[in-house]
């Protein structure tokens, strides 16, 4: 049996003792991925862990997500492989920052990105995923004055799509996806003409892809700004034989299982989250030996959070 074969077994053992169910972002390493018993999007993964039946949810992600998992099912233990898996963007924006812009809107309803800390969530009406952001602003009574926070280029997209102009929007960005930025994707259209592109909203270049298919550098049909869990759908129902990604790579593992004949290129082969890097096969290991890092949230942010949470579930796909 082989190190990777005797590992794999091991976690399978551990997890069915626990009763635990292990749930992985799409920009978890390969052999994570592989190993749980669900894989998608944080809206995807936000839906499991509030229906999800066993005592434990282990989840293999970053700690928002995790937290996220905690306000939906606070009568289960939720375990995070190391907890320093932190989120660039979620630290873009804290408690005290969001009671003051609130105090300089106080008739506006605030929209945060899921990728907040709970405290975050707590002074939240209505949180969101990029799979249902234009959803979620869309259903607002358009008199309505929004604060959408914290991530600048999710903003700007769903405001080019509501076509809503009393939406304001927070400066942060997640510092991966800022990262993948215009230069480099004309370099990639430059020298893949016939590729199709999937952008996540949260990317620097997301303007960009929407200017080159306006100009018709590439065609409309072409570009797709889409959420993770969207790229998978547009993967199975792509007639592209190439598609430049632009968001984390670990993207490309479940898009190349889902459509192994096509030929899926990252915009920028570096972009990789170290958060989500954090979560290792040695450190799922540990985390279902010694039952560690455990989630907490404090009951009162939880359940003042849990509002704004319970509504971004109920709303789009
Ligand atoms: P989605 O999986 O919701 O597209 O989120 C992307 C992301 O950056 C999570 O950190
Ligand atoms: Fe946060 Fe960006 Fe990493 Fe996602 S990719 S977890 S938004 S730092």
């Amino acid at each position: 049996v082989d190190a990777d074969a005797a590992w794999a077994a091991e976690i399978k053992r551990l997890a069915k003792a626990r009763n635990a169910t292990i749930l992985a972002h799409n920009y978890q390493l390969p052999a994570i991925q592989d190993i749980a018993d669900h894989v998608g999007d944080s809206l995807a993964l936000s839906r499991i862990a509030a229906e999800v039946e066993a005592d434990e949810i282990i989840f293999c992600g970053v700690h928002f997500m995790a937290e996220t998992a905690k306000i939906l099912s606070p009568e289960k233990r939720v375990l995070i492989p190391d907890e320093r898996a932190g989120c660039s963007l979620a630290d873009s924006i804290t408690a005290d920052d969001l009671r003051a812009w609130k105090a300089d809107y106080p008739d506006a309803l605030v929209v945060s990105y899921v990728n907040t800390t709970a405290e975050v969530k707590g002074l939240t009406d209505i949180c969101c995923t990029s799979s249902n952001a234009v959803d979620v602003v869309a259903s607002i009574d358009p008199d309505r004055e929004v604060l959408f926070l914290p991530d600048q280029f999710l903003g700007a997209h769903v405001k080019r799509e509501t076509g809503r102009d009393n939406i304001h929007i927070w400066a942060g960005e997640c510092h991966v996806h800022a990262g993948i930025n215009g230069d480099e994707l004309t370099d990639q259209v430059d020298s893949h003409p016939d590729a199709a592109l999937f952008i996540h909203p949260e990317c620097g270049c997301a303007t960009s892809a929407l200017y080159l298919a306006g100009e018709g550098t590439v065609p409309q049909d072409r570009v797709q700004i889409l959420s993770t869990g969207g790229m998978i759908d547009a993967a199975r129902a792509t007639h592209a034989k190439q598609v430049l990604v632009a968001t984390e790579v670990g993207m490309l593992h479940q898009l190349r299982r889902a459509a192994p004949e096509v030929d899926f290129q990252a915009v920028n082969s570096r972009a990789a989250c170290p958060y989500m890097k954090m979560i290792t096969p040695a450190a799922l290991l540990r985390c279902l030996t010694e039952g560690k890092d455990e989630v907490h949230v404090a009951p009162d942010v939880a359940e003042r959070a849990r509002l704004s949470v319970e509504r971004m579930i109920a709303i789009g796909n």
